[in-house]
């Protein structure tokens, strides 16, 4: 995919608000300061479009980012920081799972992991939810930069295992920092937009 435009659309807080062109969506899960935000500037190769954060918990709605006329980046709230109050969490737990089940241009979830560790029990729940409810998951271990390349394939492995990946969801490996993966993701994003 050549990026020609990429633009910030919406903080969307719930459906009335989701854009109406009808756009393939692509949506970035994952917890919070695992690199998601980050893995959407590098896929467009700017680097603060998406904003990122050291602090945990920046990104608290829908973010939603257009990409030519092509597609619609939906960068999600990070799981999993304890700092966020349980009321705060369940009304984008809500949100979230309402999107998910609900958005019929979403085309693909982006599972997003940190390479260096084994996933975590959201990890693994979200994981499993998504295929309880059947949808198209691509994990994406990032971070990659952080860990020699001899081991990459060891983490992998233990990700896959633990995950217990379905046939057909694939596991990719990725730096936002680096630019590791990135024509690859895209090619895998490309076969989940085409009709
Ligand atoms: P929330 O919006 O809080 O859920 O976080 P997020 O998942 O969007 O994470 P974000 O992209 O803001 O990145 C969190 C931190 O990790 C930032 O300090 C990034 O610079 C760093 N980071 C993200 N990706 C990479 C990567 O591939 N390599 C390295 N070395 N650092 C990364
Ligand atoms: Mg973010």
């Amino acid at each position: 995919m050549k990026v020609n435009q990429a633009e910030f659309v919406i903080s969307a807080v719930g459906p009335s608000q989701y854009p109406d062109d009808a756009l393939p969506e692509i949506a970035l899960a994952g917890r919070s300061n695992v690199g998601k935000s980050s893995l959407i500037n590098r896929m467009i190769n700017r680097k603060n479009l998406a904003r990122t954060s050291s602090t945990p918990g920046k990104t608290q709605h829908l973010n939603y980012y257009r990409i030519n006329e092509d597609l619609y980046f939906v960068d999600f709230p990070g799981y999993g920081y304890a700092k966020v109050s349980k009321t705060q969490r369940q009304a984008w737990g809500g949100m979230i799972e309402k999107y998910l089940l609900e958005r019929e241009t979403l085309r693909l979830i982006l599972l997003i992991i940190d390479l260096r560790h084994p996933p975590s029990k959201d990890d693994e729940l979200m994981y499993d939810w998504l295929k309880h409810h059947d949808l198209p998951v691509c994990v994406v271990a990032t971070k990659a930069d952080k860990i020699p390349k001899s081991r990459w394939q060891k983490h992998m492995k233990i990700i896959r295992d633990a995950l217990v990946l379905r046939a057909g969801d694939q596991l990719m490996l990725f730096s936002s920092e680096a630019g590791i993966g990135r024509e690859e993701l895209w090619e895998q994003i490309n076969s989940f937009i085409r009709d």
